[in-house]
């Protein structure tokens, strides 16, 4: 592979805005690495959620893609089913309810008999300032990030992975490491399930003000390890055309050049976190449990957090849903 490719996103130009699978792609990995199993993967019928339910499956994988809207899940199966040749079932599910989860999960164990690997990708955000969001707003994001990872994995563990071993994936952000603002809601959300694991690169006299006590994929790493279960988190940065992107400003950072301050110079695509997730959801990783993944190419380290920009995208509106 040429030296530029090695910072190249793969298959770039077919990654797409919409939720399309992709026009072409060649594998870099094994085909059948995920051959024979089978991923539950919530938030699975779009933006990053759906890319990882298509890379998983163009790797042998069949998919339980879980969300609330069946209309929008069923037409991301057919899509799903008609790329890669493999299953496909679109089960709903609201995450706060541990309940609908449940009975996900025994459709899916009725359907498949079996679940490896758990991709929590459920999420839900939109620019705010800390002043004028509602209490209930800050509930909300808490509620479908940090609860409802918590309760798909744990109906996961109670169902199946207590039993028969299994592998958690879950999507994070690098919202907290810096405090980002106007995302006091999903910054907080995202760091109780994953800790400020950027905490982790600096010098050990810093760590010790690391405020993490209530790091999800910490505490059940440790505690789910020798029932077999392996639990990582990774944390996207801006990922083009998913609608985390839409929301939080990418276009305008886009438009104002603030890509140029990521050390690799520009947003992410839904493949190259689709291809951490396989590496985190395979057998690559067989020893690597507790952490987090950071694919942002390095944009946490440099990017601007700047107050006032912000204000005026979220006054013109981008936090609103397309
Ligand atoms: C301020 C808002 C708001 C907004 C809703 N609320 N949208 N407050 N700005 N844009 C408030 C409401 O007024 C209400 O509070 C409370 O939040 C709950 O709103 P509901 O609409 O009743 O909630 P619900 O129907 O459960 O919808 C959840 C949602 C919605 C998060 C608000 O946007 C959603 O379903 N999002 C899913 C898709 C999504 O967000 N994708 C992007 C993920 S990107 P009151 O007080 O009025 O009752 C992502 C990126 C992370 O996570 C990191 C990127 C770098
Ligand atoms: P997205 O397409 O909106 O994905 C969010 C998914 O969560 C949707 O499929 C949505 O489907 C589902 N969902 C929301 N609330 C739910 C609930 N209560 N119960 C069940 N499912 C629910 O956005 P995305 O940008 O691709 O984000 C995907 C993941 O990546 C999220 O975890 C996000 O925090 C993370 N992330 C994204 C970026 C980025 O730049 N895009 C950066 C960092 C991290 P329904 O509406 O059908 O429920």
């Amino acid at each position: 592979m040429a030296e530029a490719a090695m910072a190249a996103p793969p298959d770039g130009d077919g990654d797409g805005d919409g939720d399309e699978c992709l026009p072409r792609y060649r594998h870099l990995l094994c085909p059948d690495l995920l051959a024979g199993q089978v991923a539950f993967i919530t938030g699975g019928g779009s933006g990053i959620g759906f890319r990882i339910a298509e890379i998983f499956m163009r790797h042998g994988c069949r998919t339980v893609i879980a969300s609330r809207s069946l209309q929008r899940l069923a037409e991301a199966s057919k899509k799903l089913v008609a790329a890669t040749g493999q299953q496909c079932l679109p089960v709903s599910i609201d995450v706060r309810q541990p309940q609908s989860i449940a009975a996900a999960v025994d459709e899916a164990l009725q359907e498949f008999k079996r679940i490896d690997i758990l991709i929590n990708g459920a999420a839900g955000n939109f620019l705010c300032p800390a002043s004028a969001l509602s209490f209930n707003a800050f509930k909300t994001v808490i509620d479908i990030d940090t609860m409802g990872t918590f309760n798909t994995s744990k109906v996961l563990f109670e169902k199946y992975f207590r039993d028969h071993g299994g592998i958690i994936v879950n999507i994070t952000a690098t919202l907290s490491y810096r405090g980002q603002a106007l995302q006091v809601h999903a910054g907080a959300a995202k760091a109780a399930i994953e800790g400020a694991a950027g905490m982790a690169v600096l010098p050990v006299s810093h760590c010790c003000c690391n405020p993490s006590p209530e790091a999800m994929t910490r505490h059940l790493a440790v505690e789910w390890g020798p029932n077999k279960i392996r639990v990582n988190s990774l944390a996207p940065g801006p990922i083009s055309g998913t609608e985390g992107f839409r929301r939080l400003g990418g276009k305008f950072a886009e438009q104002s050049k603030q890509f140029s301050a990521i050390p690799l110079q520009r947003a992410g695509n839904k493949t190259e976190i689709a291809h951490s997730a396989l590496y985190l959801a395979s057998p690559l990783s067989s020893y690597v449990t507790g952490t987090t993944l950071v694919v942002d190419g390095g944009s946490w380290l440099t990017s601007p957090n700047s107050f006032s920009a912000l204000l005026d995208v979220w006054a013109a509106g981008a936090n609103q849903p397309h």
